[in-house]
């Protein structure tokens, strides 16, 4: 069977990269939206050629000229939507639906991946403000796929490993300590850590797959459901020293995030129901989610232990 050619939005972003890169190597044909915003934005500009190099197909499209999108659309099979979601960073996941409405006139794409990649929002229904906003304006996304008649996937990646592996699942850190960790709790609540680049590679195997159309596929690497205690142990036994340990009560971590700005406040509620309340581990995949490692066992995912060997 002849490879979906492939539109990634977003292709510049923390994330969008590593799926351009991932979709090339796979031997897709690959399209990258090239939004005329950007403006004077070196880096992107750069980056953006790099795809090119590589063999990407560049295609200008903003999400201000609907026509833009919908013949960018028109030139695919498959278009994975990696647009911001974080609030630290940026947060414009509700744009997308004009990339569903491109999607739904263009008639021709056998599979929307819309921005995801993290907690199933459809676990989320009962999660704290603010940080519940993520997991709405993700749903109101979803329900427009769905009334579109929009085939799709749904790729819920659990804890992006730089962010939570890298701060040893404390958050406002990305580089591990040698000397001192806050257990969030008593630590023990399991959540799931996946290199980003496993991220990308399960999502472009699953864009052709039929065992996945119209699911979630849930990144479930065995190996990496772990305790944020059995982080910091791998993390110990890398470093060859025990570290010191205070903890922080639910409460107390409560307290602290009220008296933060809004977009930490958002992060910090995530942090909460994966780390205090264990929201990632906490229910079995039913009838429409489908796990990854399972399916593709070919890949060979980056283990916890070898994730953190480059921050030694
Ligand atoms: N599970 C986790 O731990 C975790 C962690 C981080 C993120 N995520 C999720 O992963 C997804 C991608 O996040 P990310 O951090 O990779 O995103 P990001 O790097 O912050 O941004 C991705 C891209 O979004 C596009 N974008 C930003 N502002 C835009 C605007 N105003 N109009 C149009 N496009 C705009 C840009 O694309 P171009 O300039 O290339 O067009 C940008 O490169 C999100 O759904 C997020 O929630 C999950």
């Amino acid at each position: 069977m002849e490879k979906s050619k492939v539109l990634i939005v977003g292709g510049t972003g923390y994330l969008g990269r590593r799926l351009v890169k991932a979709s090339l190597a796979e031997g897709h044909k690959t399209y990258v939206l090239h939004r005329p915003e950007i403006g004077v934005d070196i880096d992107k500009a750069q980056l953006l050629l790099s795809f090119k190099d590589q063999g990407a197909n560049l295609v200008h499209g903003s999400f201000n000229d609907h026509h833009s999108l919908l013949n960018a659309v028109k030139m695919v099979d498959v278009v994975i939507c990696a647009i911001s979601g974080v609030h630290i960073r940026s947060h414009q996941i509700l744009l997308q639906l004009k990339l569903v409405d491109a999607i739904k006139e263009a008639g021709n794409v056998k599979r929307f991946l819309p921005s995801e990649f993290g907690t199933d929002p459809a676990t989320m229904k009962n999660a704290m403000e603010p940080g519940r906003v993520t997991f709405d304006d993700k749903m109101v996304v979803r329900k427009a796929i769905q009334d579109a008649g929009i085939p799709y996937t749904y790729v819920s990646a659990n804890c992006f490993a730089a962010y939570f592996l890298g701060g040893l699942c404390q958050p406002g850190k990305i580089f591990p300590s040698r000397d001192h960790v806050v257990l969030l709790g008593d630590g023990n609540p399991k959540a799931i850590y996946v290199d980003e680049d496993d991220i990308a590679k399960y999502t472009i195997r699953t864009i052709d797959d039929p065992r996945t159309l119209n699911k979630t596929l849930y990144l479930r690497p065995p190996e990496n459901i772990l305790s944020q205690r059995e982080v910091v142990q791998i993390w110990e036994k890398l470093i060859g020293k025990e570290l010191q340990k205070s903890s922080l009560s639910k409460d107390d971590f409560l307290a602290l995030m009220k008296g933060q700005d809004y977009a930490e406040q958002v992060g910090l509620t995530h942090y909460y129901h994966i780390c205090y309340e264990g929201c990632l581990t906490s229910f079995e995949i039913g009838a429409e989610g489908e796990e990854a490692s399972k399916l593709y066992p070919q890949i060979k995912y980056t283990k916890v232990d070898e994730y953190l060997k480059r921050y030694l």
